[in-house]
């Protein structure tokens, strides 16, 4: 396993024409097709950083700040923000580009939590990433305390689930 690695070495880019099959009944971008680029984005940084496959653990809610046509130029932006032993947070950026006007503009963003599988299923460790830059030390630090917030989540989620049954 690599000793560690900058974000920029897993860094995504990732670009989408918004098709008639793509679009809800106003003729603007279905959200769920949205959030499964996002998806795809941050499992190729995920994979690219592990060189392994992984998981999607969880999606942070996402808030889509304004209509997006058809016809329009979506990019998502991915990047390793915080590892921990097997898990990992991937930040996404949407961008929206109307290609008449050239005008582009911030969609969403997205923080999703990737766990890289081993050969039986299990999650396996990955190797650290090493932020560079100030904004990229920033990011480590707020995504830590995301993950603490997120992890809360999912244990009451598990604690009532097992109440109910
Ligand atoms: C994600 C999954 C592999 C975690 O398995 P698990 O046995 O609960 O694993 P652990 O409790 O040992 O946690 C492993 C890591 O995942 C993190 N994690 C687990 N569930 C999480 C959640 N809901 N949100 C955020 N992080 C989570 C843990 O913090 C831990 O991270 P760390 O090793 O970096 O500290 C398992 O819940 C799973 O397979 N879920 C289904 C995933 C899937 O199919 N996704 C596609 C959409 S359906």
């Amino acid at each position: 396993m690599s000793a560690g690695k900058p974000p920029k070495d897993s860094w995504v880019e990732m670009t989408e024409l918004v098709l008639p099959q793509h679009t809800n009944q106003r003729g603007t971008a279905f959200g769920g097709t949205v959030v499964s680029w996002v998806d795809i984005a941050a499992s190729v940084c995920a994979m690219r950083h592990c060189e392994i496959g992984v998981v999607t653990a969880s999606i942070d809610a996402m808030h889509f700040l304004a209509p997006v046509k058809r016809g329009w130029i979506i990019t998502i932006f991915a990047a390793v923000n915080y590892t921990g032993t097997t898990s990992l947070e991937v930040g996404v950026k949407v961008l929206a580009e109307n290609p008449l006007s050239g005008r582009k503009f911030h969609t969403a963003t997205a923080y999703l939590t990737m766990v890289a599988l081993d050969e039986y299923n299990k999650p396996t460790p990955i190797p650290p990433v090493l932020p560079q830059t100030d904004e990229e030390k920033e990011r480590f630090e707020a995504a830590k305390e995301r993950k603490k917030r997120r992890l809360e989540v999912r244990d009451e989620t598990k604690r009532r689930k097992s109440q109910k049954k």
